[in-house]
C-alpha cells in the first residue's frame, strides 16, 4: 500500500521510515525539505536531545525513540547521532519518583547534595543522546531516497490537496505548525524558542528545569554546544532578542557557579530562533479515517520522533487491516 505525508520534518521522517522498514511504499509533501534554513519549520534548529520528560504522556513512544538512536549512535556516528553523559536539575521538586525513565537510561543516579548548584533541589545524572539536525535531517532523507522515497516541495492546503498530488488514499499529517492561516485545528500554537550556538569543547549535556529552563546540548561535529533557552507561547517574532541572549549566557554562568563563561562574543557562532509546534492540551497521535494525526510534538519532537514513527505504523497497519478481503469461510 501506499502512504503520502505532509511534512518533511522529524515527525515525517521518522514517519517515513518506519513505514519504508516495514515494506509501505512512501511519498512526501513539503513546504520545507531537510538543507532548509527558513523559520517555518521547527527540525533545523533543535538542540536536539534525547530527553525524556518527567510529566509526559507517551513513555512508550519515548522509550522506543531512546532504543532507536542509542542503536544507531553505536552503528554509524557518522549520522550526527551521539552518546552523551546528562545532568539535569530541578528546583520543582525534591525526589526523583517522578523520574520514569531512570529504569530506561543507562548509569543513572541521583547526585548528593553536595553535587548541586545553588537553589536545586534535585539533580539526576546518567547517559543520553545527541542528534545534530544539520547532519541527520539530510541522512534520514538520502536513506529514505535510497529506499525508493520521493519528496515533492509543494505547500498543501487542504488533506485532498495533498492526496491529489501525491496520489495516495492514506495521509499522514506531521506538517508541525502546519499553515497557520489555514488551521482547522484551533489548537495549534507556536512556542517561540531562543538559543545561542556557541564555541565549547564540552560533551555534556546539562539542563536545569523548574522556575527557569536553562540548558546546554553538544551539537556533534560542530565544535560547539547550544545553550538556551525560552519557551515563549504565541510568539511569532523572528529576530533574536539581545536581552534574551545575555540573560540565557548569564543563567548557565549561575548554573556553573561561574565556571562556564559563554560572554566573549568571539565564541559565538549563530543566534537561534524558532517556533516550536506547540498545541493545547498535548499532542495529536490517532487516525481518523485514512487520514492520521501526528503533530503538536512541541519542545519533544526529537525525543518522540522513531516512537511516533513506529505508531504511524501500526495505525496505518488498521487501514490495511479493514480493507483485506473478508476471510472465506469454509
Ligand atoms: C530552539 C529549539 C530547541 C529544541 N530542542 C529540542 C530538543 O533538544 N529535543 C527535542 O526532542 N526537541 C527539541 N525541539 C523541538 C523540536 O524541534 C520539534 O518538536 C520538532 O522539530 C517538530 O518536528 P515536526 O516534524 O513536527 O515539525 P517541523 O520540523 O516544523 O516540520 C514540519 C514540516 O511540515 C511542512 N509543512 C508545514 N505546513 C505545510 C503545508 N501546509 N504544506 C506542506 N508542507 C507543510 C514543513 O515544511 C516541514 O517539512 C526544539 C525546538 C526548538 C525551536
Ligand atoms: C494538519 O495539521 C495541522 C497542524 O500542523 C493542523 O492545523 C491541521 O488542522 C491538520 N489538518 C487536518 C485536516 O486535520
Amino acid at each position: 500500500m501506499e502512504v503520502g505525508i505532509i511534512g518533511s520534518g522529524i515527525i515525517g521522517l521518522a514517519s517515513a521510515l518506519a513505514l519504508v522498514e516495514a515494506g509501505y511504499s512512501v511519498k512526501v509533501v513539503a513546504r520545507e525539505l531537510p538543507g532548509d534554513d527558513s523559520q517555518n519549520w521547527a527540525s533545523p534548529w533543535a538542540g536536539a536531545g534525547i530527553l525524556p520528560y518527567p510529566e509526559s504522556e507517551g513513555h512508550d513512544l519515548q522509550i522506543n525513540t531512546f532504543k532507536y538512536y542509542w542503536a544507531l549512535a553505536h552503528r554509524d556516528p557518522t549520522t550526527g547521532v551521539q552518546v552523551v553523559d546528562v545532568t539535569e536539575y530541578f528546583d520543582d521538586r525534591d525526589d526523583d519518583s517522578a523520574i520514569w525513565y531512570k529504569r530506561l537510561v543507562p548509569k543513572y543516579r541521583v547526585l548528593d547534595a553536595q553535587e548541586l548548584p545553588e537553589k536545586a533541589k534535585l539533580g539526576i545524572r546518567y547517559q543520553s543522546l545527541t542528534v545534530n539536525p544539520a547532519i541527520f535531517l539530510p541522512w534520514v532523507q538520502n536513506v529514505l531516497l535510497d529506499k525508493g522515497v520521493r519528496f515533492y516541495r509543494a505547500e498543501v492546503k487542504s488533506i485532498d490537496e495533498a492526496r491529489s498530488i501525491l496520489e495516495t488514499q492514506v495521509i499522514v499529517n506531521a506538517s508541525g505548525l502546519g499553515a497557520l492561516d489555514i488551521a482547522a485545528d484551533k489548537a495549534v500554537v507556536p512556542v517561540r524558542g531562543q538559543t545561542l550556538h556557541v564555541k565549547s569543547n564540552s560533551h555534556e549535556i546539562v539542563m536545569f528545569q523548574g522556575s527557569h529552563y536553562t540548558y546546554q546540548i553538544p551539537r556533534m561535529y560542530s565544535g560547539g554546544v547550544i545553550i538556551g533557552g525560552v519557551s515563549q507561547e504565541g510568539s511569532w517574532d523572528k529576530k533574536a532578542d539581545a536581552v534574551t541572549r545575555t540573560d540565557i549566557i548569564q543563567r548557565f554562568k549561575e548554573l556553573t557557579q561561574g565556571k562556564v563563561d559563554y560572554s566573549d562574543p568571539q565564541k559565538h557562532i549563530q543566534d537561534i530562533v524558532a517556533f516550536r509546534p506547540g498545541r493545547k492540551g498535548g499532542y495529536r497521535l490517532e487516525r481518523e479515517g485514512s487520514v492520521i494525526h501526528a503533530y503538536g510534538f512541541n519542545t519533544l519532537g526529537y525525543t518522540y520522533s522513531y516512537g511516533v514513527g513506529l505508531r504511524v505504523k501500526k495505525l496505518v497497519d488498521s487501514i490495511l487491516g479493514e480493507s483485506k478481503p473478508p476471510r472465506c469461510r469454509l
